[in-house]
C-alpha cells in the first residue's frame, strides 16, 4: 500500500473551546468548522480536528496518492479481512479530501485511508509567530499509540500499509516499534499496552527558535510542561513535551532526521533521549 504521509489527526477533548488558546499557544491558526475546531499548520485547511470526547485519538487520517492507490489499499485491506467503509460526498466535503475509506486498525484504532487533500491556498500565518511548520513531503508530524495487539499492528502496518522498521527500543522487555512511511524518521510509534492510547502527537517547527519561543510562551502562560527540552537518540529530535487540554501530550520539536533508505540500517535504541525530557521534579 502506498501510504505517503500522516495526512491529519481527529482528537477529543471534553472542553473543545480550551483548544483555541492552546493552538494558538502551539502556533497554528484555529478555526471552527461547525463539528469541532480545526488547527492548521500549513497549506491545508487543516492538520489537527478536535472534537467532544474523553480526550484521545477519534482517527488517523493516513495519505494515499491518488485514486487508484485508495481502490488498491481497499482491495488488500478486504482481501486481508479487515473491513472498510467509504467516507459519503458530505463525509469527504467535511475532510476537504476527494475521497476516503474507514477501516480499523488491530488495537482497535479508527484509520482514514484518503486521497486528494483539498488545499487551502490562504497564506498560512502563525498567530503566535512560529515560522512555519516541516510537513510537506514529510506529513503532518507523528503520532505515539499504545496498542494491546502489538505484534499483530506491527504486522498489519508493515505488511499491510507498507510502514518500515526505523528503530526499535526495548525499555521494559518488550519492543517499542519505530514506523516510518515516508523520509522522516517515524510517523508513527507502536507501544505495548493495555488499551489503546494515544500518548502524544508531534509537530515539528522549522526552527530552534520556533521551539525556544514556544517554550517561554508555555512557562508565561503556566501550561504545564509533561517533559523538559530534550534530544531524542533516534529521530534526533530537539523538542518538550506539553500536557494539552485534552489530557495527552503534543511533542513540539524541530530538526528530525531524515532517513535514506538506500543507508538505513534498523537498530536497537537503550535510551529515548541523549539529554533533557526530563520530568517536571514534584
Ligand atoms: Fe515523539
Amino acid at each position: 500500500m502506498e501510504i505517503r504521509g500522516l495526512g491529519y489527526i481527529g482528537i477529543t477533548a471534553e472542553d473543545i473551546d480550551e483548544w483555541r488558546p492552546y493552538g494558538n499557544m502551539l502556533g497554528a491558526m484555529v478555526s471552527d468548522d461547525g463539528v469541532g475546531l480545526r488547527l492548521r499548520f500549513d497549506e491545508r485547511p487543516y492538520r489537527v480536528v478536535v472534537g467532544k470526547g474523553t480526550g484521545g485519538l477519534a482517527f488517523a487520517g493516513w495519505e494515499l496518492p491518488d485514486s487508484d492507490a485508495l481502490e488498491n489499499a481497499v482491495a488488500e485491506l478486504t482481501a486481508a479481512g479487515f473491513t472498510t467503509d467509504r467516507g459519503s460526498v458530505d463525509e469527504c466535503q467535511l475532510r476537504n479530501v476527494r475521497g476516503l475509506v474507514r477501516t480499523t486498525d488491530p488495537g482497535g484504532f479508527a484509520l482514514e485511508l484518503f486521497h486528494g487533500p483539498v488545499l487551502d491556498h490562504k497564506l498560512f500565518v502563525s498567530p503566535s509567530g512560529v515560522s512555519g511548520f516541516t510537513t510537506g513531503a514529510h506529513g503532518m508530524g507523528h503520532i505515539v499509540l499504545g496498542t494491546p495487539q502489538l505484534e499483530e499492528s506491527v504486522d498489519f502496518y508493515i505488511n499491510l500499509l507498507g510502514f518500515r522498521v526505523s528503530d526499535y527500543w526495548r525499555p521494559g522487555g518488550d519492543d517499542v516499534v519505530f514506523l516510518r512511511c515516508n523520509r522522516r524518521h517515524h510517523s508513527l510509534a507502536l507501544v505495548p499496552a493495555s488499551e489503546p492510547v494515544l500518548y502524544h502527537f508531534m509537530v515539528e517547527a522549522r526552527t530552534l527558535d520556533d521551539v525556544g519561543h514556544t517554550l517561554d510562551r508555555h512557562i508565561d502562560s503556566g501550561i504545564p510542561i509533561s517533559m523538559s527540552l530534550g534530544k531524542h537518540t533516534n529521530d534526533q529530535m530537539v523538542s518538550f513535551y506539553s500536557r494539552s487540554p485534552s489530557g495527552f501530550d503534543v511533542e513540539f520539536g524541530c530538526g528530525g532526521l531524515l532517513v535514506d533508505d538506500a543507508t538505513w540500517t534498523v537498530t536497537q535504541i537503550t535510551k529515548p533521549s541523549f539529554w533533557g525530557h526530563r520530568s517536571p521534579t514534584p
